[in-house]
């Protein structure tokens, strides 16, 4: 394992700070403990290995780099200091809708950020981006990875990044929290809002409140009512987004044939078909 330490940090305003986020987290069980790394291969992986171990649920593991960051679909997660690179431990036991775990961590993120970035409106992806509205330029990306003893929800926001850091593939589509507010973030307050509104949004989920949650969820997502481009694995197909079922699936009926259909993975884009 690479160093890490629980608790207190020194005091630079720009470092990640373990102690002041807690200081600043609002009752929120998640971040309770928090192990910071200055650099390791996935926070997700660490997060894994410290679940199997009986770590308990809401610890949460942050890096200042990742080496070998992991995006959904297989892809690599650019992880360049300036980030929020972290994975948090959840326990919600034997669950019959688990899909719609990823998209709750969606929403709690998504609405702890929002208050970081001075009226620029963010929305949800489905399954889980969070984008800048109007341009839909990704800020974040959820990746969930579980057992049937925990969920590993990991995190990666673009922070502080400037955009001639981001790799030339993914520059045109991604965006950082200092692009859109022309400074740097206070990562430490960042995370604190984060850490506090996915407890939020996470106790909606275990509670039961499904309805409820969806209904949060859809009045974020920029995906519905649009027509999209959706790559299962198998098949290629314009459909149009209708909605989000309550097990988390995208409903949407394919053009050409008529035919409804839930999308539970894969690659769901935004087109202009
Ligand atoms: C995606 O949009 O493809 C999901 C990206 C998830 C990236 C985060 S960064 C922290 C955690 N550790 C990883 O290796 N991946 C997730």
């Amino acid at each position: 394992m690479s160093d890490w330490r629980v608790g207190g940090l020194d005091e630079m305003g720009s470092e990640l700070n373990p102690s002041r986020i807690q200081s600043l987290l609002e009752g929120s069980r998640i971040g309770k403990k928090i192990c910071l790394f200055s650099e390791c291969e996935s926070t997700n992986d660490e997060a894994r290995a410290l679940a199997q171990n009986g770590e308990p649920e809401g610890t949460v593991i942050i890096a200042e780099r990742q080496s070998k960051g992991r995006g959904r679909l297989q892809r690599r997660w650019f992880s360049p200091a300036g980030g929020l690179w972290f994975s948090v431990i959840l326990r919600p036991g034997r669950c019959d809708s688990l899909g719609l775990l990823p998209l709750a961590v969606g929403l709690g993120v998504c609405e702890g950020l929002q208050c970081h970035l001075n009226g620029n409106p963010l929305g949800i992806k489905w399954p889980n981006d969070i984008v800048s509205v109007p341009d839909g330029k990704k800020l974040c990306g959820v990746l969930c990875e579980c057992s049937e003893l925990w969920v590993i929800a990991g995190i990666g926001i673009n922070a502080n990044l400037d955009p001639e850091s981001l790799p030339e593939e993914i520059r045109t589509v991604s965006t950082s929290m200092k692009m859109l507010l022309g400074r740097a973030a206070d990562r430490n307050a960042v995370m604190a809002s984060v850490l506090t509104s996915l407890d939020r949004a996470y106790r909606l989920f275990v509670g039961g409140d499904r309805q409820e949650l969806v209904r949060l969820i859809s009045s974020k997502c920029v995906t519905l009512g649009k027509t999209v481009r959706v790559n299962d694995g198998q098949t290629v197909f314009a459909a149009e987004a209708l909605k989000i079922e309550l097990d988390g699936a995208l409903r949407v009926r394919i053009l050409g044939n008529g035919r409804s259909v839930n999308i539970y993975a894969g690659d769901v884009t935004l087109s202009h078909w």
